[in-house]
């Protein structure tokens, strides 16, 4: 009987960087969307199964209105069995003070904002405008540099958006310098609904260098709601970018952009970063076992070809 490989064949390019960081969003970007509550006990032991795996980074929930996101009112409650001065940062969204107040109390020391470059997704998810998002996070990010936090910052709908149709680059440069100019440390572009396509994401690189920001300040966040997601992914990498977004087992969307579906699988990028011989640190058996743990508390199998291929088993 023939077996699936459980490794790709490795051919180094040397045009690509040597090493990437994965930055795993899957416990609050996955989480948020579902429609039932998973419980706390689960979002913890996903979040200590992840880091097992070997992830740098494991964004751990949200500290958004509990009315606007149900799926992530326990954060208090997550964090606090999590361990926040450990090795591998667990950062989590904060949209305002109340939501920054809230994850200092609980010890966070790693947050993120998130704003939109488009005047449609601020009103629908932040309650806000272009504008009025930025006077939100002004304090949000002063602050938690002063109490020593780090701040990631999120761009959304950089490639496309529902309401709006194609999102001009200059404008997702302007919403993201002016989150670089509040203190944020690295920016996440994110494809909100998945409607991104390979050369664009070179274009948006470049947009940011013309105007003085290197590609070392930027990650890329791809949904993969019309099966771009690894193409993209691996256009950032030709741009230079060594940040990348993904969720185990490819769960995922945005409860307030319903064309959102899931994240590029981190089994998927895994997979391709593996083939070409550039390092990240993580173990793929013990993802792809996470992914399907976490599909039967979901009830539903990973959309990840990789988890599909790999799930039976070691050997
Ligand atoms: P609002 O209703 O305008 O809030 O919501 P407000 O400032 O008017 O306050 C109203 C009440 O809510 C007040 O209480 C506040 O204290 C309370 P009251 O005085 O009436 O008793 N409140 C809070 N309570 C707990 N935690 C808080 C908080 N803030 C206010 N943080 C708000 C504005 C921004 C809070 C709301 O719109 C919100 O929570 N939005 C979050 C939406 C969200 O989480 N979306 C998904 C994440 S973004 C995403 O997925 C995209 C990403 O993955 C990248 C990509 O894919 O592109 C990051
Ligand atoms: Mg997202």
């Amino acid at each position: 009987m023939t077996r699936p490989p459980r490794l790709p064949a490795v051919v180094r390019d040397p045009s690509l960087p040597e090493r990437v960081t994965i930055y795993e969003v899957g416990a609050r970007d996955g989480l948020q969307n579902e429609s039932g509550l998973v419980p706390t006990d689960v979002k913890v032991e996903l979040v200590h199964r992840l880091v097992a795996a070997g992830l740098p980074v494991v964004e751990a929930t949200s500290f958004v209105h509990p009315r606007w996101v149900p799926q992530l009112a326990d954060a208090a409650e997550v964090v606090a069995r999590l361990d926040l001065e450990g090795p591998v940062p667990l950062p989590v969204l904060v949209p305002n003070e109340r939501g920054l107040d809230r994850a200092l109390e609980a010890g966070c020391r790693h947050v993120a904002v998130f704003a939109s470059a488009t005047q449609t997704f601020a009103e629908r998810n932040l309650n806000s405008s272009l504008d009025a998002q930025m006077e939100m996070f002004g304090p949000v990010v002063r602050r938690a540099r002063e109490a020593g936090a780090d701040v990631r910052a999120y761009v959304s709908m950089c490639f496309g958006d529902p309401w709006e149709g194609p999102v001009d680059p200059g404008q997702v440069v302007r919403v993201g310098r002016q989150l670089l100019d509040l203190g944020a440390s690295q920016l996440s572009l994110g494809d909100t609904i998945g409607v991104g396509t390979a050369a664009q994401v070179g274009s948006l690189v470049d947009a940011f260098a013309a105007a003085g920001t290197g590609v070392e300040r930027l990650a890329m966040h791809f949904h993969d709601t019309y099966g771009q997601a690894l193409a993209n992914a691996y256009a950032a990498l030709r741009a230079g970018v060594t940040t990348l977004d993904a969720s185990v087992g490819g769960l995922g969307g945005c409860p307030y952009a319903e064309s959102a579906t899931g994240n590029l699988a981190t089994e998927d990028l895994v997979w391709m970063l593996d083939g070409l011989g550039i390092e990240h640190g993580v173990d793929l058996d013990a993802l792809v076992a996470t992914s399907t743990w976490m599909a039967g508390h979901l009830g539903r199998p990973s959309p990840s070809a990789v988890v599909r291929a790999l799930s039976g088993g070691p050997g």
